[in-house]
């Protein structure tokens, strides 16, 4: 059925068919309707063509596609941008209303990349370019000019955009988001790469304090695992000037399919902000086998609330977690559950939960804060059909790696070079020794959460046989340590 296709994810968005990649326009409007929109090639299944695909969704999961926002013409593609509620009519397009939608977007022709806006009379489903266009480009030309993300601070408006290949980003004021003035750049911070892209300026708040800033930046290409990759900055922000807490590069996800990943405009700063990304890597994107078979290309990630935290020796956090799953589990009852599991392990089958959507969440504590500490915890997620399996685990003792793999998949992956099979982290020592991993999977991807979302991992994986088995297995932890574990099964939210 539609939508029902091996690979297709059940509760994250993917596009209906074509190439899809970046989020844009992300913005929850006045009803409490969250809107996304994506980069998006309706004619192919590669990148090119861009427009600005469109889709609804009350709860972040359970998603409605819409018509296409923005399209591109035959020398012009609509590159990534986002969305901002004009509520007091800045602008000057909305006289008779308080909801009116701008998209600032980048347009991207054979010789030049400049910042458009297009105006929304309904809510964000249709749009009328504006005739300035375009509101802001660079002297001297650059093909390298993109991806303006557009916050409102007090009475300003201010955009972050990239000069790609300089390292970068721009910061910009307006009054009315037709006229532009630069107040400052942010250059040369943590990773470079060969290019930055998307940048997200966010107010967020922080465990325990009042809230702070950050600034996302991807990166593409140049990764230090390869490809895309997306970074963050802790710090402040005055209304023109952006100041990092201290020189560190981190990163969002030690996986290889997070990227360009987008706030949604409208939460505010004092409130955990909603994070979605791109679920793939442009190493491989255009290569996925769901091109050939299933007509496709390409997932969102799991929508994450986030929030900052500094407890750690390493400074500040952001802290992702999936937003809750309420109404989508299949039964609020756990398929499986055991709550003082030892040195065993605990199996289910679920060739009944029809989606093959699965949520688990895992707690180890009383792991001794010294060298003594010791074993193992392993999860995996295998097809009883093909015997392949995606797997991951904890190695206690040291610094508590995390590891996962997308090794044991056949296909794809074993003749991509790129399609990096396994992915690892280091867990800061919880000074409580507790240890909480939580993951969902969902037919092609798999998305971990460790100590309650301080680190984080998404990893697409193609295999030929259904997963329909989770198996997780303790092994020589220390006496004392105690492991619980339970087991949910989701529904499907294109059914
Ligand atoms: C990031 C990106 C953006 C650009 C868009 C084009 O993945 O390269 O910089 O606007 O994709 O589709």
């Amino acid at each position: 059925g539609l939508y029902n296709e091996t690979w297709r994810p059940q509760i994250h968005y993917s596009p209906p068919k074509g190439f899809m990649n970046d989020p844009n326009g992300c913005f929850v409007d006045n009803n409490g309707t969250y809107h996304l929109y994506y980069q998006y090639n309706p004619t192919a299944l590669v990148a090119g063509n861009q427009h600005w695909g469109h889709a609804t969704s009350r709860d972040l999961y359970t998603w409605e596609n819409q018509q296409i926002a923005l399209y591109a013409t035959e020398d012009s593609q609509i590159f990534s941008g986002s969305i901002v509620v004009d509520v007091n009519n800045t602008s000057g397009f909305f006289p008779n209303q308080n909801n009116g939608v701008v998209a600032i977007y980048t347009l991207n022709t054979k010789d030049e990349q400049v910042q458009d806006i297009a105006y929304s009379y309904d809510g964000g489903y249709t749009f009328i370019e504006y005739a300035g266009n375009p509101v802001l480009a660079s002297t001297p030309a650059s093909s390298q000019f993109r991806d303006p993300k557009v916050i409102r601070y007090g009475e300003t408006w201010v955009m972050v955009v990239s000069y790609a290949q300089e390292f970068v980003i721009g910061f910009f004021t307006s009054t009315d988001l037709k006229t532009w003035t630069p107040a400052s750049n942010f250059t040369h911070g943590g990773l470079l790469g060969l290019q930055w892209e998307c940048p997200n300026l966010v107010q967020m708040p922080v465990q325990g304090g009042g809230p702070m800033w950050v600034l996302v930046i991807s990166i593409n290409p140049g990764a230090p695992q390869g490809g895309s990759i997306t970074q963050y900055f802790p710090g402040y922000f005055n209304g023109t000037v952006f100041t990092a807490v201290d020189g560190a590069a981190r990163i969002t996800d030690f996986g290889k399919d997070n990227y360009a990943g987008q706030f949604f405009y409208g939460i505010p700063g004092t409130e955990d902000q909603v994070f979605i990304a791109w679920a793939s890597n442009w190493q491989y994107c255009e290569e996925v086998p769901t091109g050939e078979t299933e007509g496709w290309r390409s997932s969102m990630s799991i929508p994450c609330s986030t929030l900052l935290a500094n407890v750690t020796r390493s400074g500040w956090d952001m802290i992702s977690t999936p937003l809750p799953f309420g109404q989508l589990y299949v039964s609020q009852q756990p398929l499986a559950q055991n709550y003082s599991l030892g040195n065993s392990s605990i199996s289910v089958s679920y060739p009944d939960v029809v989606s093959r959507a699965i949520y688990f969440q895992c707690e180890i504590s009383g792991i001794p804060n010294n060298t003594y500490s010791q074993g193992t915890l392993n999860f995996t997620f295998s097809s009883s059909q093909t015997h392949e399996n995606v797997s991951g685990g904890f190695f206690f003792g040291g610094d508590n790696s995390f590891w996962l793999s997308r090794q044991n998949v056949q296909g794809f992956g074993e003749t991509n070079p790129f399609f990096t099979d396994k992915f690892s982290v280091a867990n800061p020592i919880n000074s409580n020794g507790t240890f909480v991993l939580e993951g969902v999977i969902d037919r092609s991807i798999l998305e971990v959460f460790l100590d309650h979302g301080r680190n984080s991992a998404t990893m697409t994986f193609f295999p030929q046989g259904e997963l329909d088995m989770f198996e997780l297995t303790t092994d020589g932890l220390n006496e004392g340590v105690s492991v619980s574990v339970a087991v949910w099964g989701f529904n499907s939210t294109w059914a």
